[in-house]
């Protein structure tokens, strides 16, 4: 995922730090120069905006760009960006510089790249106030299970969904008999997917299941296909494999549509009309401002977050929802997807229709630590829905990090720190125990429990969970996954 060039090359934009991406063809970190060429046409930019006395909003955008460029510039050439002064050839920022994002000590968390240097993961918290989202606190958890009559799923009652944008304004709805629905997705680049992707849709089961509302979930093969060196059929092929891991989560088929955005858009007028007039009101300062794309980035890059705003509007679907432009959407996902919705949300009045809603979960780490999430793209992050029982024993032997000591004196004396033991982490995801899950902590701290022990609990957890996984996997055939991705009307009354 990230590289030392990219590293030192970072932008850093509306709040939203991207790495520069590494993957496709004729891209990657940007040369002092050619920094010292974007700045010099972002100056060009501003001027003919305010020249064209353009809405003040796109000349914010674009003045918010030209300081982060010259914050990048500063970082990379350690000199200050001047108008007709390129720099030299050698010109290069110190060695030592800015550690992981190149501007401050901040998380890093975008849709590519999600990392920073404390061992017990992002702060979630800064992250709130750097987004603008809400917390889920304990009032919207007693809230929801008041609305629903459910008890709250693990996933609330422990924090992992931790951030939400407008979700007492569903709850005000469903109790005045409105109904929603849920959208989340998967972006298919390859055929395995790991235990951290399960959690969105492990959490949008239980929506669905609770309020009996209708879900769509996009299969962005179109994204993989521009931002990966893979080619359209292996991207299509990706999404169906991926839908039956899905499916396999126990969805239910009178109730859920699936779509690969290679076969929908097509298929739906509608949908691409919704595309369509998403791409007319966002312009190109702006989505430069929220992703980071640059002059290099092809165009396929720089239209596609049209594609996956798209369903937040209920309108794309007029098999479920008859036409009606008006139903509340509900987006279930982790907060590295919260730049897509926040660009979604801004447009969404101004094209008529509600701002969708979100809960953002935190991120399932990397077996090597709370640092980075769990990411298909390092196999030794990563546990698999592929797994077998051996490889998941010897996987979180070998490289579960551990907060235990050194010794097995040391431990009984001084005890481990849950907060940065991954083998502990994980089983806050999926132990359903309370107490149990609470004695663990006690025992682990106090050096009672042994980080072997530990990680022995979690192997017999996720083991039975993962080939309970597959089983149901091995259920869905190729018929129930075209039942679930024909368009069609859902079991609902709109
Ligand atoms: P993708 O395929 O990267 O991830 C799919 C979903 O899994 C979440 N996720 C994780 N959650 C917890 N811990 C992790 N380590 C972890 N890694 C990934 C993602 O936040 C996401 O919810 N562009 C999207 C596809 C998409 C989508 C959407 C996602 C299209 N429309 C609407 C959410 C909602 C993507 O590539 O996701």
């Amino acid at each position: 995922m990230s590289c030392q060039l990219c590293v030192k090359n970072i932008r850093y934009l509306a709040g939203v730090k991207k790495m520069t991406d590494c993957q496709g063809a004729g891209e990657g970190a940007k040369s002092p120069m050619e920094l010292y060429e974007s700045l010099a046409s972002q100056g060009d930019e501003v001027r003919a905006l305010k020249t064209a006395k353009a809405e003040k909003a796109e000349i914010d955008a674009a003045v918010q760009l030209l300081l982060k460029l010259k914050v990048d510039y500063k970082q990379l050439t350690g000199q200050d960006y001047k108008a007709g002064s390129p720099p030299s050839e050698t010109s290069v920022a110190p060695e030592n510089g800015p550690a992981t994002d190149g501007a401050d000590d901040d998380d890093t968390v975008n849709p590519w790249n999600v990392s920073t240097n404390n061992a017990k993961g992002v702060d979630y918290d800064k992250l709130i106030v750097r987004f603008g989202s809400s917390k889920i606190d304990q009032e919207l958890v007693d809230r929801i299970e008041k609305v629903s009559g459910q008890k709250p799923h693990r996933f609330l009652r422990r924090g992992i969904f931790f951030s939400h944008r407008d979700m007492h304004q569903v709850l005000d709805g469903y109790e005045k008999h409105k109904s929603f629905y849920l959208y989340t997705g998967r972006g298919p680049s390859s055929e395995a997917m790991h235990v951290g992707h399960l959690i969105p849709f492990i959490f949008t089961k239980w929506l669905q299941d609770v309020f009996d509302i209708p879900l769509v979930i996009q299969l962005t093969d179109d994204e993989k296909y521009l931002w990966k060196d893979l080619s359209l059929e292996d991207c299509h092929r990706f999404a169906v494999e991926n839908a039956k891991d899905i499916i396999a989560c126990g969805f239910d088929v009178n109730k859920t549509f699936i779509f690969s955005d290679l076969d929908y858009m097509g298929a739906s007028p509608a949908f691409y009309r919704n595309v369509v007039k998403i791409q007319k009101h966002v312009t190109f300062n702006q989505v430069k401002g929220i992703f980071g794309f640059t002059d290099s980035d092809c165009i396929g890059k720089i239209s596609f977050p049209a594609i996956q705003a798209a369903p937040s509007f209920s309108s794309s679907f007029p098999q479920i929802f008859k036409g009606r432009k008006d139903i509340q959407c509900l987006i279930p996902c982790a907060i590295d997807q919260d730049p897509y919705f926040r660009m979604t949300r801004d447009v969404a009045p101004r094209i008529g229709y509600h701002k969708p809603a979100l809960l953002h979960s935190t991120f399932f780490p990397a077996l090597q630590g709370a640092q980075t999430k769990m990411s298909a793209s390092d196999a030794n992050s990563s546990i698999f829905l592929t797994d077998t029982p051996k490889q998941i024993k010897n996987k979180v032997n070998k490289h579960a990090f551990s907060g235990g000591k050194d010794t097995v004196e040391e431990h009984r004396k001084y005890g481990g720190n849950p907060d940065v033991d991954v083998a502990f982490m994980y089983l806050t995801f999926f132990l359903e125990d309370d107490e149990q899950l609470e004695k663990i902590k006690q025992d682990y701290t106090s050096g009672a429990l042994l980080t072997g022990e530990l990680k022995k609990l979690l192997i017999e957890t996720l083991q039975p969970m993962i080939t309970q996984h597959q089983e149901q996997r091995k259920q869905v055939t190729e018929e129930t996954v075209k039942q679930f991705m024909t368009p069609r009307p859902l079991n609902f009354n709109f």
